[in-house]
């Protein structure tokens, strides 16, 4: 039994985990043993109580629950996205979800904006590390507001992260029958965290001799992405270019629409969201493309143990393309129940 707790939270949030739960109850209908738990965090919460995301609900969730399933959060009455750094890097750092697993595969070609390119093309994997560099949160401000003002913002990069996220792009590689991957940072300007990543990387590619390592540096790594995006099966990199990259490649399939990512902790509670925020314009409006959020229901069962709804899912949604049964920002004119209601009929099918 994989236990999941579910946090709606924001704006189309809401409507798009909606869809999601009705897409895993329609799983454990075939025989895949979930229990979902629904939490009530977010903007209304906190506005209404100052609560965002305790310390020990977090532990709650690590020593009671297989996944947590975010919808997304942000609202325009909280303004500094307080309860939403609490929910989202609390979770992030404070169960140490160092892997940020996007997957970027173009389910039909109609969706890709590069010209000529396929699914066979566009089909490679993004892991970028979740838990330090730019993002860590180190530095500070010395003479705030004066004409000296200096910021600083320090890029941690530590050898055990480093290689956790770095193995963890072979292991995904070996496990999935791949044969190449290509680390990216950019150590001719940043040299000492290049060093490391560079020994690092390719010290453990030593380990994994059946596949091909290389490297790009960040910025050509975007041009070739765009070039020859087919020459890719396995990016993994930094937490400031895997964002980066993470967007393009979700911009390559078909955009955030259908954008599904994983915060993980290998054989931990992990965390699984679709990539796009809560646009609370469109909430409650049945317009919102649940897609994100159910194709990010397969890639949390995977991680789960059930490796199979990728496939299922995504041939689902390649059907709905094909047919043009697809919601609005996709070109259709499914809403957002009848998109979730057409993936648990297929489903079944
Ligand atoms: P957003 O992703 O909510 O919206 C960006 C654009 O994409 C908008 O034009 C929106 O209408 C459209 N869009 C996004 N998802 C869509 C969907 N499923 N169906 C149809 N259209 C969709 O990003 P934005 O506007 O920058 O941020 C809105 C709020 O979401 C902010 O409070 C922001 O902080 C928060 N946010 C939360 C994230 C999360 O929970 N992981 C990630 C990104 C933003
Ligand atoms: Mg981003």
């Amino acid at each position: 039994m994989s236990r999941i707790a579910i946090i709606p939270g924001d704006g189309i949030g809401i409507d798009v985990t909606h869809e999601a739960v009705k897409v895993m109850t329609a799983i454990q209908d075939q025989g895949v043993p979930l229990e979902m738990v629904e939490f009530d965090y977010g903007a209304d919460k906190y506005l209404a109580t100052g609560i965002t995301l305790p310390d020990e609900q977090i532990a709650e969730f690590r020593d009671n629950f297989n996944a947590i399933y975010i919808g997304a959060v942000g609202d325009p009455r909280v303004p500094d996205m307080a309860h939403g750094r609490d929910i989202l890097l609390g979770c992030r750092f404070k169960l140490d979800l160092y892997v940020n697993y996007r997957p970027c595969h173009l389910l039909d070609e109609s969706l890709c904006p590069l010209k000529g390119k396929g699914p066979e093309d566009v089909n490679f994997t993004v892991f970028r590390e979740n838990t330090e560099g730019l993002y860590a949160g180190t530095g500070g401000i010395l003479k705030k507001g004066t004409s000296d003002e200096v910021a600083v913002q320090t890029s941690i990069n530590t050898r055990k992260g480093v290689e956790r996220i770095c193995r963890h792009a072979f292991e995904y590689a070996k496990t999935n029958g791949l044969t190449k991957v290509c680390m990216s940072d950019k150590n001719n300007a940043m040299r000492y965290e290049g060093d490391l990543w560079q020994r690092v990387f390719f010290d453990l590619a030593k380990e994994y001799p059946e596949i091909e390592a290389s490297h790009w540096f960040i910025d050509a790594l975007l041009m070739q992405m765009v070039k020859r995006p087919e020459q890719f099966e396995v990016i993994v990199s930094c937490n400031m270019f895997g964002d980066i990259i993470t967007d393009m490649g979700a911009q390559l399939c078909g955009g955030m629409g259908l954008a599904a990512s994983g915060n993980i902790h290998p054989g931990r509670t992990s965390l699984f969201e679709p990539v796009h925020g809560s646009a609370p314009k469109y909430q409650g409006q049945d317009i919102a493309n649940p897609l994100a959020a159910i194709l990010t229901v397969g890639i949390m069962l995977e991680t789960l143990g059930h490796p199979e709804w990728v496939p299922r899912l995504e041939n689902i949604v390649r059907q709905m393309v094909k047919s043009g049964n697809v919601p609005r920002d996709m070109g259709g004119n499914l809403g957002t129940a009848a998109v979730g209601d057409y993936v648990c009929e297929a489903l079944k099918g």
